[in-house]
């Protein structure tokens, strides 16, 4: 079959219903070029204004994703200089302030996945001003990974769960795992079909810890800053070419199982 730069040869089933992202490597993008490390912070915003449009554009297209998280601020982050951080912050104020007439016209949801506790106010602000101003919005929902960590998100749950349990208004025989990810911050959106990480490593960094249990990994070398279009194609195209079986078995191992029976 040939290939078509633009996933059009992909049947629709095969398109994940929901991309996760860990967007790595920006700063060694600007180390490699002697520029500081937050030149690469300000590549990767434009890196994520072009891959939020390709997934808009595949979900008006072919149906799919429905939603695109994207890492871009861990609670560990903090540890990091006060400058970098500083820099990152004021950059998601940009962003937003400046994404959201984009995100209008491509009709894309905006929300945010994280705690809200020591996030400064002007990023609480454009967040609060993007989810409301979009929240009617139908096509692609992105997902904002914002002073996220997947352990801080599992300790909140279990926090509400047992509040809950105390207050008498569930018992614990009734903790079950759609109780739990009910619970989490991703309440509501379906696990991660396929998680991306760029920059390399081979490590899932406090993400989505829970929901990633059978999403498919796929892990580029590119740089985020240097992740284009194509890059996104290839994961999917490799998403589209796995044999997912959640525990079973494929079609023609469980014939051979049934044959090695008789
Ligand atoms: C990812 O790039 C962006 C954030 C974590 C905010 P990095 O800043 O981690 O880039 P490297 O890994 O140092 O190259
Ligand atoms: C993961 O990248 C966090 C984000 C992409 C926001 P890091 O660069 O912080 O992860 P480590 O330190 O390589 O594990
Ligand atoms: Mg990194």
């Amino acid at each position: 079959m040939s290939v078509a730069p633009d996933l059009s040869d992909l049947p629709r089933n095969k398109i994940p219903r929901h991309i996760a992202v860990i967007m790595d490597g920006n700063g060694r993008w600007a180390v490699k070029r002697g520029l500081e490390r937050v030149r690469g912070h300000q590549q990767g915003a434009r890196t994520v204004r072009d891959i939020v449009t390709e997934c808009a554009r595949l979900r008006k297209e072919f149906g799919g994703p429905d939603y695109l998280t994207l890492y871009s601020f861990s609670l560990e982050n903090w540890k990091r200089p006060v400058d970098e951080v500083t820099f990152l912050m004021q950059m998601y104020i940009d962003y937003l302030r400046s994404e959201r007439a984009t995100m209008m016209e491509n009709n894309i949801r905006f929300q945010q996945i994280g705690r809200l506790e020591n996030l400064p106010l002007p990023v609480l602000n454009e967040m609060e001003r993007t989810l409301e101003e979009t929240k009617h919005n139908t096509g692609l929902t992105l997902v904002l990974a914002l002073n996220y960590g997947s352990r801080a998100e599992i300790v909140d749950a279990v926090q509400a769960i047992a509040r809950e349990v105390k207050e008498g208004r569930l018992k614990p025989e009734q903790i079950n795992e759609e109780v739990i990810s009910g619970h989490l911050y991703t309440a509501g959106m379906p696990d991660p079909d396929l998680l991306i990480r760029t920059a390399g490593e081979m490590r899932v960094s406090n993400y989505l810890l829970w929901q990633i249990s059978y999403a498919e990994l796929f892990v580029s070398p590119t740089l985020w800053p240097d992740f284009g279009v194509a890059d996104l194609h290839e994961g999917i195209r490799a998403f589209a070419s796995r044999n997912r079986r959640f525990g079973a078995l494929d079609h023609t191992n469980t014939l051979k199982a049934v044959g090695s029976r008789q």
